[in-house]
């Protein structure tokens, strides 16, 4: 299972990178203008410094909900480096842009994906990865962990290679939840990856190691 790490933030990219365990970076619109990054050229040259800091796929998002829009944005973001993996809305043209880039070997994300279906969609269109958001579908009732094993089932059936990127994880049983049911990558915060760190018994059992050698070598 792969790790991303859902920012914009270079800090908490460079230490999720600095543990060892980190496979790549999401980011959106909403991440960028947390970070105050706005602007077209600061946008592209903070992807830049991304690219920098991980060796891995950076989902780097287009702005227009248009066809010619964007493949012109992603086509750009694609220019910058080839880490770059552009990130589409599941809309009618970002479903046609999604094809578009598959046929020119350009990895895409399709984004904001909320039903099998929607992902049967970006799966045809030949998708490198699909983000089904299940923080926000249980923000609003429903069994976001559901979808992420509906969307497994059906790729399985046919044998798609688009990866099941499980998006908008907001804490660690998502990210164990998810692993359980072979998503191939999850996307989440820093502080659900640290969370996966912690244990009591973790911390009791190395307290009593240490005081054992301690005694031991007074
Ligand atoms: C996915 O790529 C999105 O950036 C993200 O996971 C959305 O998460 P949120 O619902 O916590 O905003």
């Amino acid at each position: 299972m792969k790790f991303f790490i859902d920012t914009a933030n270079l800090d908490q990219i460079k230490e999720a990178e600095d543990l060892g365990v980190l496979d790549g970076v999401t980011t959106n619109p909403s991440l960028m203008a947390k970070e105050g990054i706005t602007g077209e050229e600061n946008i592209l040259n903070h992807y830049k410094k991304i690219c920098e800091i991980v060796e891995g796929d950076v989902s780097a998002e287009v702005i227009a909900t248009d066809y010619e829009g964007m493949v012109k944005q992603g086509e750009e973001l694609a220019a910058l480096n080839p880490q770059i993996v552009v990130k589409l809305p599941l809309i009618e043209d970002g479903i046609k842009a999604c094809k578009y880039f598959t046929d020119k070997g350009i990895k895409t994300n399709v984004t904001l994906v909320f039903s099998v279906g929607q992902a049967l969609l970006a799966a045809k269109a030949g998708a490198t990865y699909v983000s089904p958001f299940l923080g926000r579908l249980d923000d609003i009732s429903t069994d976001g962990m559901n979808l992420i094993e509906e969307i497994r089932t059906v790729y399985d059936n046919y044998g798609f290679k688009t990866q099941i990127l499980a998006a908008s994880v907001r804490n660690t049983m998502h990210i164990v939840n998810c692993a359980k049911l072979g998503s191939d990558v999850m996307t989440g915060p820093l502080s659900a990856i640290k969370g996966l760190l912690k244990h009591p018994l973790t911390d009791i059992g190395l307290a009593k190691f240490l005081a054992d050698y301690a005694k031991g070598n007074a």
